[in-house]
C-alpha cells in the first residue's frame, strides 16, 4: 500500500524521485499551477515555454517527465494537465486534482517517494489531491510474478511488472494543521477501502465465492470492531430466504447472506446498506452467451462497496450507524440450478416467477431489502451491477439513482456530485409494473425490455419495508473499467460508489439528511 505523508519540506528541499507540478490549457499555450513556483525558478522560469516548446498543452490527463535542472533535490519533473485554466478568482475543481494526482502516480510505477506539487487554496484540494495519488498507485498483481517451473533456476517468471509509486508526500498542505491531518487521515482510508473493492472484484471468481467472501468480512470485521453474522445455506433455508437459495442453488458454492453491524454509542441515525453480490454471474439456465461473461466476476461489485463502506465507516470512527448487507451468491447452470419457469418463495413472503434466470440481481436483493427492512433504519441504499439497460442509458461512467423519495435521490445525486462520482437521478414509472404481472406468481422477475434499469427498479421497490427511505444505485457501467486506465481509474475494479457512500454516512451522522 502506498504510503501518504505531509511534507514539511519546500518543493526546492524535497528528496524524493519526482516533483509532480500541474499545468493547465492557457488560451495562449501552457500555464504553470500554483504549487509549481519553486520548480518553476529552477527552470530559470521557462518551465511553461518548454512544456509548450514540448507539445505539452495541459490538457486533462497529460503527463510530461522532464529531467530536473540544478536546485532541485529530485532527478525528475513530472507536468501533469489540469484541463483549463479556472475563471478568475476561482480554485482548481477537486475532480480536476483528484485526476491529476491520480495521472501522475501512474506514471510513477517503480518510484519509491514522489513530491506533488499540486495547487492547493483548502483541505479539501489536499484531501483531493490525496486521495487521486492513492487511488492512482493502485495495482492488482495478487496472479502475476510467481514461480514458474519453466523459468531458469531461481528466477521469477514475472511479467516485469513495477510496484506501485512507494510514498505520495503532499506539498502545500500544513503538516501540523489539525484540519489537513485529519483530511489526510481520511483520504487514506477512503482510498485504502476503495483499493479493497477493488482487490475483491478483481479476485477471480475461482478463488472470490459466497463463502471466501463472507470470511474476509468476518477478518476485517474483527480488525475494526464490526459485527459480522454470516447466514449460511442452512440458515439461510431455515429463514426462508427464497431469492438467495434459488440463485445460488445451480452453483457447488453455496449462498451467504452476510451483515456487518458498524455501531457508534452516540449515534443517532442507522443507514442500511445493500450490495449485490453475485461473485460470478454466468446467466445461469439462460446462459449468458460467450462474450458476456468475461466479465461477470465484477458481478459482486455492489457488495465489494458496500464492505468497504462500513469498514470506513468503522476507521473513520463515524457517529452513525451504519449496517451493511452482503447478498452473495453465485448464478450457475446445472441439473440443480432454478429454471425459468420455476417459482420462488421470497424472504417476503412473495413469491416470483423466475422468467429469466439471468435477472438474478433483483432476487438477492430482494431477501436483503426485506431483511434489511425488518430493522427500521432511517434509509436504505442498495448498489448492484443490476442491469445491461442501465449501461445503455447512461454508458460506462455514470451510474443511475432510482428511489422512493424524491428529496433522497436528489441528495444522493449532489453527494455523488460533490465526491466526484458521474451519476444520474432515473424516474419509476408506475406504468413499468405491470409488464411483471405473472400469471402464476405475485410478480415476474422480469418485465418490458424497454427500461429495463427502472423495471429492475420497480421490482425491488416492492421488497422494500413500508414507510422506508430507499435508494437504488445501479453500477453496472463505472464498476469495471475494461479501457485503457484514465486518472485515477485503472483498469478492471474501479470501487465506485464508495465515496458516495462514505459521504452520505458523514451527512447522516451529520444530521443533514431527513
Ligand atoms: N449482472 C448483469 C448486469 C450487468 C450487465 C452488469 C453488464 C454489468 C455489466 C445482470 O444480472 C443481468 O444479467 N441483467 C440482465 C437482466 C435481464 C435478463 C432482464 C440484463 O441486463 O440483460
Ligand atoms: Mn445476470
Ligand atoms: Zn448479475
Amino acid at each position: 500500500m502506498t504510503a501518504l505523508t505531509l511534507s514539511t519540506a519546500g518543493a526546492a528541499t524535497l528528496r524524493a524521485d519526482a516533483l509532480v507540478v500541474g499545468v493547465a490549457k492557457g488560451a495562449k499555450g501552457p500555464v504553470l499551477a500554483p504549487g509549481a513556483e519553486a520548480v518553476d525558478k529552477a527552470f530559470d522560469g521557462k518551465l511553461a515555454t518548454v512544456l509548450d516548446a514540448l507539445g505539452a498543452a495541459g490538457a486533462e490527463g497529460e503527463v510530461t517527465k522532464l529531467p530536473a535542472p540544478d536546485g532541485l533535490k529530485v532527478p525528475v519533473v513530472i507536468a501533469v494537465g489540469l484541463g483549463s485554466v479556472p475563471e478568475k478568482d476561482e480554485a482548481y475543481g477537486t475532480e480536476a486534482l483528484r485526476r491529476a494526482a491520480g495521472s501522475a502516480a501512474r506514471a510513477l510505477t517503480g518510484s519509491k517517494k514522489a513530491g506533488f506539487a499540486l495547487p492547493v487554496t483548502s483541505v479539501e484540494d489536499a484531501e483531493a489531491i490525496a486521495e487521486g495519488a492513492l487511488l492512482g498507485a493502485y495495482a492488482f498483481t495478487a496472479y502475476q510474478g510467481g514461480e514458474n517451473k519453466l523459468a531458469p533456476k531461481g528466477k521469477k517468471n514475472g511479467n516485469g511488472a513495477k510496484l506501485p509509486l512507494g510514498e505520495v508526500a503532499l506539498l502545500g498542505a500544513k503538516p501540523r494543521d489539525k484540519a489537513f491531518k485529519a483530511a489526510a487521515e481520511r483520504a487514506v482510508a477512503v482510498a485504502e477501502e476503495i483499493n479493497r473493492a477493488r482487490d475483491l472484484i478483481n479476485t477471480p471468481p475461482n478463488d472470490l465465492y459466497p463463502e471466501s467472501f463472507a470470511a474476509v468480512a468476518t477478518a476485517a470485521g474483527k480488525e475494526h470492531g464490526i459485527k459480522v453474522q454470516v447466514l449460511d445455506e442452512k440458515a439461510l433455508v431455515k429463514g426462508g430466504f427464497g431469492g438467495l437459495l434459488g440463485v445460488g442453488q445451480g452453483s457447488t458454492h453455496g449462498p451467504r447472506l452476510v451483515k456487518l453491524a458498524y455501531t457508534h454509542p452516540k449515534a443517532e441515525k442507522t443507514l442500511a446498506l445493500v450490495g449485490k453480490g453475485i461473485t460470478y454471474d454466468s446467466g445461469g439456465i439462460s446462459l449468458k452467451p460467450a462474450g458476456h461473461n468475461e466479465t461477470m466476476k465484477c458481478d459482486m461489485s455492489g457488495a465489494a462497496a458496500v464492505f468497504a463502506t462500513v469498514v470506513a465507516a468503522a476507521r473513520l470512527g463515524l457517529r452513525v450507524n451504519v449496517t451493511g448487507w452482503l447478498a452473495l451468491a453465485e448464478n450457475m447452470p446445472s441439473g440443480n440450478a432454478t429454471r425459468p419457469g420455476d417459482v420462488l418463495r421470497m424472504y417476503s413472503g412473495k413469491t416470483v416467477e423466475v422468467l429469466n434466470t439471468d435477472a438474478e440481481g433483483r432476487l438477492v436483493l430482494a431477501d436483503a431489502l426485506t431483511r434489511a427492512s425488518e430493522e427500521n433504519p432511517d434509509a436504505i441504499v442498495d448498489v448492484a451491477t443490476l442491469t445491461g439497460a442501465m449501461v445503455l442509458a447512461l454508458g460506462n461512467r455514470t451510474f443511475g439513482i432510482m428511489a422512493n423519495d424524491d428529496a433522497f435521490r436528489t441528495s444522493v445525486h449532489e453527494i455523488a456530485e460533490e465526491v466526484g462520482e458521474a451519476s444520474w437521478p432515473m424516474p419509476l414509472p408506475a406504468d413499468l409494473r405491470k409488464g411483471m404481472d405473472s400469471p402464476t406468481a405475485d410478480i415476474a422477475n422480469m418485465g418490458e425490455r424497454m427500461g429495463g434499469g427502472l423495471v429492475a427498479g420497480l421490482f425491488l421497490q416492492e421488497f422494500v419495508g413500508e414507510g422506508i427511505t430507499w435508494a437504488h444505485l445501479d453500477i453496472a457501467g463505472p464498476a469495471f473499467h475494461e479501457g485503457a486506465p484514465y486518472g485515477y481509474t485503472p483498469k478492471g475494479g474501479t470501487g465506485s460508489a464508495v465515496r458516495t457512500l462514505v459521504k452520505l454516512a458523514e451527512r447522516t451522522a451529520a444530521g443533514d439528511l431527513g
